[in-house]
């Protein structure tokens, strides 16, 4: 059997092992989502926001993109911001880099990558006005992980000055956090948190 018809299988499998557990469990979720979660993360397939964080279906609205980057004329995730803030009853919204990002690493080479240049643009501009920091580090893993750090501070950053978003921060309570999946432990970092208040370094 092809891998594909694999996962149909496992599909039919996965709705026959929820439905013994609890009868309604599709038809109450196919009432409403409220997730109070907002994910920004990479695409990478061995960072899946729910199964790191514990989180069921209905908990997590998510974006991702190559890299976790937030552009402020990208109109998919400023549609998935606005959506979540708005309409959505999201109360914290988590930028998640990863160690090891494929993008990060495309990003520190010379190397042409074809259309995901454009893309990685916003991290060429970071790599150079963090210049000196990012050449005091010999180790290229340790260097690219510590640019994964930094690209999401930035982001974090990118989305504090959103004007409809910084309003919703300050007058509905919404925080905004920055944090980091460490690839070989599988363990999630805090980096930075804003909320209402204040900025917080962690
Ligand atoms: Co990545």
């Amino acid at each position: 059997v092809p891998r594909i018809r694999n996962i149909l299988l496992e599909n039919k499998a996965w709705v026959a092992e929820k439905t013994e557990i609890n009868p309604e469990y599709f038809s109450e979720l196919s009432k409403d989502q409220a997730p109070l979660y907002l994910w920004i993360g990479c695409s990478d397939s061995r960072v899946n926001p729910n199964e790191i964080t514990g989180t069921a279906l209905g908990e997590m609205f998510v974006h991702r993109n190559i890299a976790n980057l937030v552009h402020e004329d990208d109109l998919n995730l400023m549609s998935v911001i606005a959506y979540g803030v708005n309409y959505l009853s999201i109360k914290h919204i988590i930028v998640c880099g990863h160690y090891g990002c494929g993008g990060i690493k495309s990003a520190l080479t010379d190397q042409s990558f074809g259309i995901i240049d454009g893309w990685l643009v916003k991290i060429k501009k970071l790599i150079k006005s963090r210049k000196q920091d990012l050449d005091g580090i010999s180790d290229e893993t340790e260097k690219v992980n510590r640019l994964v750090d930094l690209n999401v501070i930035e982001q974090v950053r990118t989305l504090s000055e959103i004007d409809f978003l910084s309003n919703a921060v300050a007058e509905r309570g919404i925080t905004i956090h920055g944090w980091v999946y460490q690839m070989g432990s599988g363990k999630l970092k805090e980096l930075v948190r804003i909320d209402g208040q204040s900025t917080s370094k962690i």
